[in-house]
């Protein structure tokens, strides 16, 4: 799936946060939002999902225009947000919040099952808390449960706030290695990160969002580049 964002002016009440941003993630792509905090990028994913409607400007999807679909339609779409800080349902078991994920699609129990399996091999290490509470498990774990409810909804295009947040770096690995999974079987993702290495040999493309306003797009290995020499910083 093809996203382009055009000119995106968006507020949260009273506060302009988007100035006119322009973004495209090519089909099978994975790009990068980075930028300080406060610089609007969760403002912009939620602006993609539908979250807060952009005053001007256009969200196109494959080339059509859905700046004024609901969310449920935009979920119809292809469209899946995994949105900061992992929320989970804690009460509610590793599988049933998974199983919420289909909630959309009507899916019969024969093929839940098989799309439930497909989540715990990107993610072995959940299948031994299925039946747990979610709110049992580690913040890792957690982030996983989030990731795998997002795909349960067969998404075609994945949006990712921060999913290494406030993880240790080897958990960060796992989800990061289970994103390249994702990518490797031709998920389009827009990824917003803190952890700015993973993020850059992720994506193959990065924008970087600072006020509320792009001010670099280019291959990642630019953005490397223009990092490492101190030519752009974030934060
Ligand atoms: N409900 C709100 N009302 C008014 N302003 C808000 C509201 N929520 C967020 N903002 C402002 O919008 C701006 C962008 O917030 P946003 O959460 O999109 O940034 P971010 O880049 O995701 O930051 P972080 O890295 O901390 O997650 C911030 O300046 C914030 O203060
Ligand atoms: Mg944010």
């Amino acid at each position: 799936m093809g996203l382009e964002l055009t000119e995106l002016t968006t507020h949260r009440g009273r506060v302009q946060v988007l100035k006119s941003c322009s973004l495209t993630v090519a089909s099978g792509e994975v790009v990068a939002l980075l930028g300080p905090n406060g610089a609007g990028k969760s403002t912009l994913l939620g602006t993609v999902m539908g979250l807060y409607p952009s005053r001007t400007g256009r969200v196109l999807v494959n080339g059509q225009d859905i700046s004024r679909v609901p969310i449920h339609k935009r979920i119809a779409y292809g469209l899946a947000l995994v949105p900061e800080r992992r929320q989970v349902f804690s009460h509610l078991s590793v599988e049933d919040n998974l199983a919420l994920g289909a909630f959309y699609r009507r899916v019969p129990s024969t093929d839940m099952s098989r799309d439930l399996e497909s989540i715990f091999q990107l993610f072995p290490g959940l299948q031994k808390h299925r039946r747990r509470r979610a709110g049992w498990l580690s913040g890792g774990e957690q982030q996983m449960v989030a990731i795998g409810r997002a795909l349960m909804a067969k998404p075609q295009m994945l949006l990712l706030d921060e999913p290494s947040l406030g993880l240790a770096p080897v958990v960060t690995k796992e989800v990061f290695d289970a994103l390249a999974q994702l990518k490797d079987a031709g998920l389009t993702t827009l990824i917003v990160e803190q952890n700015v290495s993973q993020a850059l040999a992720l994506a193959s493309r990065t924008y970087i969002l600072s006020n509320g306003e792009i001010l670099f797009e280019g291959s990642s290995e630019q953005a490397k580049e223009a990092l490492s020499s101190g030519y752009l910083t974030i934060g």
